[in-house]
């Protein structure tokens, strides 16, 4: 953590969860923060379409932002099942999730189509959060900084500033396993996107961005990894089903 970048907490619930549980979790998490507050970190639900509503009422009013998981390039249009960015804002999200590791998977998700989707965010007034994680045979094969470098630089969008963009560093091989990076191995790869990020984007933009680690975040292994000196949060699935588990995670960072 650095005294520069907030620390951001998100929780992809992913496609998990009814109205019910959804919106009880949140609820949960919002008179959590109304009580305890939220210095020293910023909390971001990201549920599945379908409890959005639900889950900002939920947290209205609580400081929790809400996000969306995916969107479309398209403002609006014959896109049958898809949603736009501008339907994500109209209901309140501030963040988008772009890219993540299991769109690129099974829907053949490529850095240009992130990049377009991340723009599309902006575009619409949110924060978008650009995924980026190497598989086990390319980090066997050494190929970790190359790969993750090459992510960003395909996918960072148009327009990124200081206000709109977080990078998430998710190893899929460290998604829903147990396994996470170790610290050392987790601060060379944030360290650097970062560089890549100053690179591209300059120092302004590098120096404030977040960049997110994600992958078997737990409330065991969260202080460590939010102790790293380029780890500005956590993108958490699993344990983002917990409330308990949640909070703990970002009680790690305050
Ligand atoms: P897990 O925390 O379940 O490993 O998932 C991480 C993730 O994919 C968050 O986007």
């Amino acid at each position: 953590m650095s005294q520069q970048r907030t620390p951001l907490i998100a929780g992809n619930w992913k496609m998990n969860g009814f109205l019910e549980d959804g919106a009880a979790r949140a609820s949960d998490l919002a008179g959590r923060m109304k009580s305890t507050g939220s210095d020293g970190f910023q909390m971001l639900l990201c549920p599945p379409a379908t409890l959005l509503n639900a889950v900002g009422t939920a947290i209205a009013d609580s400081g929790i932002f809400l996000g969306g998981q995916d969107c479309h390039v398209n403002p609006s249009g014959a896109h049958t099942g898809d949603i736009s960015a501008a339907m994500l804002a109209d209901l309140c999200c501030s963040h988008v999730i772009v890219g993540h590791s299991e769109r690129r998977a099974d829907h053949g998700e490529d850095d240009a189509l992130v990049k377009a989707k991340a723009e599309a965010a902006i575009a619409a007034g949110m924060c978008a959060i650009v995924c980026v994680g190497e598989t086990e045979a390319q980090r066997d094969a050494g190929e970790t900084n190359a790969v993750v470098a090459g992510q960003v630089q395909g996918s960072l969008p148009v327009g990124a500033d200081t206000s709109n963009l977080v990078i998430a560093y998710e190893p899929v091989w460290a998604i829903g396993t147990g396994r996470t990076a170790r610290p050392a191995e987790a601060q060379e790869v944030h360290a650097v996107l970062r560089q890549t990020l100053n690179d591209i984007a300059g120092g302004e933009v590098a120096d404030h961005c977040r960049i997110l680690y994600g992958g078997s975040v737990k409330p065991g292994n969260a202080a460590e990894l939010m102790a790293l000196a380029d780890v500005d949060g956590a993108l958490v699935g699993g344990a983002s089903l917990e409330a308990d588990d949640f909070w703990s995670i970002a009680m790690a960072c305050t």
